[in-house]
């Protein structure tokens, strides 16, 4: 006998979200219903999505989408939450509208965004994590990137029967497309702790100073920039009880194993600079697009916990002020957007 498939909206079918609903549609679990905006959704309610892989192979399907939730008669069994950080209020807004707040709902947006969305439906917020680049190339086409693995678990640390049936939703996909690892974790905060650790310095500072992040390992400046946010971090996860060690995460390990000194970062930067190619991430991106950043819920999440904690966080604390001089273009992208540190002192925002 057939096992029912689950029904899945994904709710901000953009770059990530779209890449993560095909993958449980070509799994075959799980029934997907689209929910997006724009040319990218109305190309694919005419057409087939294109799936672009770092091999060069090219897959295409069609899916159901949809301009918005109420264009969907079913009901859904889980929903995969891929809206921009900033767009959480609006969009979970909707989905309770709708739904109420029975419905489980796995986030795999940066920062601490999983928070919000717990605002609105409780205990069915269910954490997730994307080590996995997606683009848009062209509206319908999708690029998947490098690709580490996918994480999801509930933030209470129990691995459920829904997290292990996502998962396993998720898993499927595997029987076509091997390079994918899925994991049901027990620490999915400290994973999106990892993650936040990694973006709130290489992300943000090669956005600001419009470096590779090659370029912000080999230079003094940001150097001690990155040494600063780090450490700041590290010093909150520690007050928040959040385990940033312990997750599959291996660069957030070794940022912690090399923050005991300003020497043994330094030298651990200027041993992985030559190792690394001239990229930058997705920040610079959304400042190139003129698209506002998530930085509020990266280094603005580190600057909000640290006044709960009455903790000074003043690398975050400049780097979102900067961020924010830029964004309403009252800043140059470049090295000398970055205050010296000498003045970090001076700046208070709580
Ligand atoms: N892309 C990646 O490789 C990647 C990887 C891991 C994690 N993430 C995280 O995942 C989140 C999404 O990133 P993304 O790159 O996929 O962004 P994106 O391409 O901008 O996708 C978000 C999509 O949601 C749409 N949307 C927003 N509110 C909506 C609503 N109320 N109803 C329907 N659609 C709505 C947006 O439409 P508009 O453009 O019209 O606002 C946009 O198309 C971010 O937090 C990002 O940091 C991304």
């Amino acid at each position: 006998m057939n096992e029912r498939r689950d029904h899945v909206i994904v709710m901000g079918a953009g770059a990530i979200g779209t890449l993560l609903g095909a993958y449980l549609q070509i799994g075959g679990k799980a029934k997907v219903s689209f929910v997006g905006r724009g040319s990218h959704i109305d190309f694919l309610q005419k057409n087939e999505l294109s799936l672009e892989f770092p091999n060069g192979s090219i897959t295409r399907l069609k899916v159901d989408a949809y301009q918005a939730l109420d264009e969907i008669e079913e009901k859904p069994d889980w929903i995969i939450f891929t809206v921009r950080t900033y767009q959480t209020d609006k969009a979970m807004r909707q989905i309770v509208k709708r739904y109420g707040t029975t419905i489980p709902v796995v986030s795999f947006q940066n920062g601490l965004a999983i928070k919000d969305v717990a605002t609105f439906v409780g205990e069915n917020a269910v954490g997730g994590e994307a080590l996995i680049s997606s683009l848009i190339v062209s509206p319908g086409t999708l690029r998947q990137g490098q690709i580490t693995g996918l994480y999801i678990g509930e933030l209470s640390g129990k691995i459920s029967d829904r997290v292990n049936r996502m998962r396993a939703a998720f898993d499927a996909f595997k029987e076509h497309f091997k390079d994918i690892e899925v994991h049901a974790t027990t620490n999915i905060l400290g994973a999106i702790w990892a993650k936040l650790l990694i973006n709130a310095t290489n992300n943000t500072l090669s956005a600001v100073t419009d470096l590779s992040v090659r370029q912000t390992y080999e230079n003094e400046k940001t150097q001690r920039y990155s040494y600063g946010l780090v450490t700041e971090i590290l010093r909150l996860a520690k007050r928040e009880n959040i385990d940033i060690y312990n997750t599959p995460i291996g660069l957030a390990k070794a940022f912690i194993d090399h923050a005991q000194s300003f020497e043994a970062w330094k030298r651990y930067l200027e041993e992985r600079a030559p190792c690394l190619g001239h990229f930058k991430l997705s920040m610079s991106d959304m400042l190139n697009r003129g698209i506002k950043t998530e930085v509020d819920h990266i280094n603005g999440y580190i600057v909000q916990k640290g006044c709960e904690n009455g903790e000074k966080v003043p690398y975050n604390e400049a780097l979102l002020t900067v961020v924010h001089k830029i964004e309403r273009g009252e800043l140059e992208r470049g090295l000398q957007s970055l205050p010296p540190y000498e003045l970090l002192a001076d700046i208070v925002l709580c």
